[in-house]
């Protein structure tokens, strides 16, 4: 039994977790920044960083406490190194050094997407791989083929802005504030998604690349078009449009990744990903396919650490080991080291 401790501190959640075998999760606590960082309407990275070390302490004791576990009963001290915030990632990196260090157990480093992936293992007990994986968080896309555990191969990504950065970027045009994706999904529920016509861009050099500021342009241009005639442009039919032209999208990549690999299971993961809407359209396109569809809770999709707890367990049963030289990856990429 390997009994881990997970710490995630990438952006504006500070968390930690007790996972057992890289499934069972003792515990899962985050403290998020949200309500601190609504007032400027975007995550603040310095501001983002002084929470973490304010509360990282105490998140840590209470994943402890939760689990009913102590620091001494740990295996392996795992934390997120990259892809994130500098400042934010650095918090949770010096803590785990410092633990890993003083209660001379093995640190290992763990990679945002790679932990975003592995929340299906933790929803799903049996799922293995192979399997087709969609990340859309706040700072990523991907279209991955997870070969095996560790092993991802990646077919397609955002050329631009990512999914989760389109939904704040829109929501924010629109008027809804900080965080996008829930206000946006919120207010779409009470708007026609057939309300107004926007594009479907479609770029790059593999036809699995996503573009979302094309998008995210045509939604501004809209308002400013309707403004400038002294038209009142509805929030909640804008809403609605946007976010099903996002799903027409993902729908559309995913399923026709599908296809080409012949893949019969395909998962969801990110932030975005806690979206009914998209969860129910890839759901149902996955079903007339007669593809098994995998999709975490949502509090499994956005920011947590039993994620990283996961990811951990197999990077660590790989022979993974980190130094006391481990350091944040702003801009890590999948499956470097
Ligand atoms: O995975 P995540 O928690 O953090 C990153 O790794 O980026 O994703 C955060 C992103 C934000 O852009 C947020 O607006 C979006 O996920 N998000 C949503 C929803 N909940 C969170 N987007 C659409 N619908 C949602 N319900
Ligand atoms: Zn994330």
């Amino acid at each position: 039994m390997t009994k881990i401790l997970a710490i995630e501190s990438s952006c504006d959640e500070t968390a930690a977790a007790v996972v057992i075998d890289g499934r069972e999760v003792k515990s899962n606590v985050i403290s998020t920044q949200i309500p601190v960082h609504t007032l400027y309407g975007g995550v603040v990275p310095e501001i983002a960083s002084r929470k973490h070390i304010e509360r990282i302490n105490r998140v840590i004791e209470e994943a402890l406490i939760q689990a009913d576990m102590t620091l001494d009963d740990m295996d392996v001290i795992a934390v997120t190194y990259g892809p994130g915030l500098v400042g934010p990632l650095l918090v949770g990196v010096a803590e785990a050094k410092a633990i890993a260090y003083a209660k001379k157990k093995p640190l290992v480093g763990v990679h945002h997407i790679e932990g975003h992936i592995c929340a299906n293992y933790i929803e799903y007990p049996d799922l293995a791989p192979p399997f087709l994986c969609l990340v859309v968080s706040g700072g990523h896309t991907h279209l991955v083929r997870v070969v095996d555990y560790g092993k991802y191969e990646i077919l397609g990504r955002t050329v631009d802005d990512a999914a989760g950065e389109a939904f704040d970027k829109v929501a924010r045009s629109i008027g809804l504030g900080y965080p996008g994706g829930p206000k946006v999904e919120e207010a779409a529920k009470t708007g026609d998604p057939y309300a107004i016509d926007l594009p479907r861009a479609k770029v790059g050099d593999s036809e699995y690349d996503f573009s979302f500021s094309g998008l995210k342009s045509a939604v501004l241009n809209y308002i400013n078009r309707e403004q400038m005639a002294g038209r009142q442009v509805n929030p909640n039919d804008l809403a609605a449009s946007f976010q099903r032209a996002v799903v027409d999208v993902l729908v559309d990549h995913g399923m026709r990744s599908v296809e080409e690999y012949k893949a019969d299971r395909f998962a969801i993961a990110g932030g975005v990903a806690s979206n009914g809407s998209i969860r129910s359209a890839i759901a149902a396109a996955c079903k007339a396919r007669g593809v098994e569809f995998f999709c975490p809770a949502p509090i499994l999709c956005t920011d947590n650490a039993a994620m990283i707890g996961a990811a951990a367990y197999y990077e660590y049963m790989a022979g993974r080991r980190d130094g006391w030289d481990l350091n944040a990856v702003p801009n890590l990429k999948l499956g470097e080291r």
